[in-house]
């Protein structure tokens, strides 16, 4: 479903370069979600925008749901879901109900089917009381509930969510854990980043780690807790850093 053969990617700063990824390579089965971890800076959301089609590799090869990024990209942006840390997407001056309509025309999907994923994401999210305001006056998890809607409108099969539950509230935060769930029972393929190791503990199948660029470990959750007797995702990650550098 997803693959990373051998991704090298690096960009020019002025006369230098910065290898944001090295030789990166692992691969995702349909209905696997999987949790991105790493410091800030290791080159996780780099990872999510190349799969994304949203930067070039410099090496090496990405395929998602059997199409090239660099060949395919409009094919594979149909299929995807993507929400970037910060990015939200969203337009200031429309409501959110204007913004998800904006969306599910983007994707085309009919009128009424927009409706109806509006209404369903709406009570899913608890937004349907400021549903028809603009979204200039909403708080940050207004704001970040909103662009999980809008990531999902067209109900792809492969969802890249960077940092999802930073600045949720613990209501929000599990409003999107139980999407997750919902998700993964319909068979989505899920990556998402998190400095949250409880979330990626509690949701994932597998878990990559990339340190300064390179991936360190890529498997199941239940593999590495034997490999490493413990338990404990927090002391399994920092022992892994250290042990990485
Ligand atoms: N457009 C760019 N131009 C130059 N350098 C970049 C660019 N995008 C990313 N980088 C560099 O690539 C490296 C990886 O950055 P990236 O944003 O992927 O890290 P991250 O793991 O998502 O970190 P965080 O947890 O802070 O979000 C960093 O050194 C960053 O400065
Ligand atoms: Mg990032």
């Amino acid at each position: 479903m997803i693959e990373v053969t051998d991704l090298t990617k690096k960009f020019q700063d002025k006369k230098t370069y910065i290898t944001a990824l090295k030789h990166v390579s692992f691969s995702v089965e349909s209905g696997e979600v999987v949790g991105l971890l790493g410091e800030n800076g290791a080159g996780k959301t780099t990872l999510l925008r190349a799969i994304a089609t949203l930067v070039q590799p410099t090496e090496g090869v990405i395929r998602v749901a059997n199409y090239d990024t660099l060949k395919n990209p409009n094919e594979i942006k149909k299929k995807i879901g993507v929400l970037f840390g910060g990015e939200t997407g969203l337009y200031n001056r429309l409501t959110a109900r204007e913004n998800l309509e904006y969306f599910g025309a983007l994707y085309n999907l009919s009128q009424h089917e927009t409706k109806v994923r509006i209404d369903e994401l709406s009570r899913m999210f608890g937004m349907r009381d400021y549903l028809d305001r603009k979204v200039e006056g909403f708080s940050k998890g207004m704001r970040q509930k909103l662009a999980i809607a809008r990531t999902i409108i067209h109900q792809p099969d492969i969802i890249l969510f960077d940092e999802p539950t930073t600045g949720l509230d613990i209501t929000a935060a599990n409003v999107f854990r139980q999407l997750v769930h919902q998700l993964k029972q319909q068979g989505k393929t899920i990556i998402f980043s998190s400095h949250i190791m409880e979330e990626v503990q509690m949701l994932c199948d597998s878990v990559a780690m990339i340190h300064k660029g390179e991936l360190i470990y890529h498997g199941s959750i239940e593999t590495l807790y034997e490999e490493e007797k413990s338990e404990d995702l927090n002391y399994i990650f920092m022992s892994n850093l250290v042990r990485g550098s």
